[in-house]
C-alpha cells in the first residue's frame, strides 16, 4: 500500500488527505505542533468544520510532525504555504526526500503588503527552487491552478470538463501523479514539460485570483481547448 505523506493541515492538505484515505492510501499528515494542530476546535471560517471535527471523522488520516510525515511516506503532497514550503522539506533533510515524489501544489503566494505578490516568478518558480534543493526528489508540479474542492472532485466544476496541468523532470513520476489525478476524476490532463512549466502554472494565480473576485466563487477551472 502507497504511504502518503501530506504536509499541511489547511483546506488543501484536508482535501488531498481524505481524498487519498478514502482512495485506500494510508495518510500521515504533517504539522509543525501536532498538540497544537488537535487542539484547533474553533472553525476557521464559517460553515467549515474545525481541524479537530475533521481529524475526527477521518480517522484513517495519521496526523504527525513534517519530518515524521516524510520519513514515513513514499510520496509526498506539498500543501504548505509556499512562503514556508522549503523550511518545512529541509527540516527533514535532503536523504528523507532523496527518491521520493512530491507532488507540489503550493503557490509562492505573499499577502502581506495587502496585494497578492508572488515571492519567486517569471523566470524561476516554487517548483523549480525545490527541485533545485533536492535533485533527488522527484517534484511534479499539480493541482495548484485550482481550489481545493476541485483538486479531488474536478466533476464539480462543468462536470469535469476542463483541464489539470503538470510539469516535472521525471516522466515516471508524472506517470503516477497523472494517475492519481484520474483516480479523482481528471479526464482532462495535459503534460507542460519539464519543471519550468512552474512558472507559468504558478504565475497564473494572478489570473485565478481576479477570477475568483469577479466570478465571486472559487469553483472554476480552465480548459485547454485544442
Ligand atoms: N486553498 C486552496 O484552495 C489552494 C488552491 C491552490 C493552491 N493552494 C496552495 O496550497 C498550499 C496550501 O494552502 P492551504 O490554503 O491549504 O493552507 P495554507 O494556510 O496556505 O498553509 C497551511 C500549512 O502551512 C503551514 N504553515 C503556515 N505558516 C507556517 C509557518 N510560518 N511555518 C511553518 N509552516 C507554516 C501550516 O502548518 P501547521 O499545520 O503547523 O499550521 C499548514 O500546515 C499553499 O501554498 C496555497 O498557495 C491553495
Amino acid at each position: 500500500m502507497t504511504v502518503y505523506g501530506v504536509l499541511g493541515t489547511g483546506t488543501v492538505g484536508r482535501a488531498l488527505a481524505g481524498a487519498l484515505a478514502a482512495n485506500g492510501g494510508e495518510v500521515r499528515m504533517g504539522t509543525r505542533d501536532v498538540a497544537a494542530t488537535r487542539a484547533r476546535t474553533e472553525p476557521e471560517r464559517p460553515g467549515l468544520p474545525s481541524f479537530a471535527e475533521w481529524l475526527a471523522s477521518n480517522d484513517a488520516v495519521h496526523l504527525t510532525t513534517f519530518a515524521d510525515a516524510i520519513v514515513g511516506a513514499d510520496v509526498l503532497v506539498n500543501a504548505t504555504s509556499g512562503m514556508t514550503s522549503l523550511d518545512i522539506l529541509a527540516a527533514a533533510g535532503a536523504d528523507a526526500l532523496d527518491g521520493k515524489i512530491l507532488i507540489d501544489i503550493a503557490n509562492p503566494l505573499d499577502f502581506s503588503t495587502g496585494e497578492l505578490r508572488l515571492t519567486v516568478a517569471i523566470d524561476d518558480s516554487l517548483g523549480e527552487t525545490i527541485q533545485r534543493a533536492y535533485p533527488g526528489l522527484r517534484v511534479v508540479k499539480a493541482l495548484n491552478m485550482v481550489t481545493a474542492a476541485v483538486m479531488v472532485d474536478p466533476r464539480s466544476v462543468a462536470g469535469g470538463e476542463h483541464t489539470a496541468f503538470i510539469a516535472g523532470n521525471d516522466d515516471e513520476a508524472k506517470a503516477v501523479v497523472g494517475e492519481l489525478l484520474r483516480s479523482f476524476g481528471w479526464r482532462d490532463i495535459q503534460d507542460l514539460g519539464d519543471i519550468t512549466a512552474a512558472r507559468g502554472m504558478e504565475a497564473y494565480l494572478v489570473l485565478w485570483l481576479r477570477g475568483m473576485q469577479t466570478l465571486g466563487t472559487p469553483m472554476f477551472n480552465v480548459k485547454l481547448v485544442r
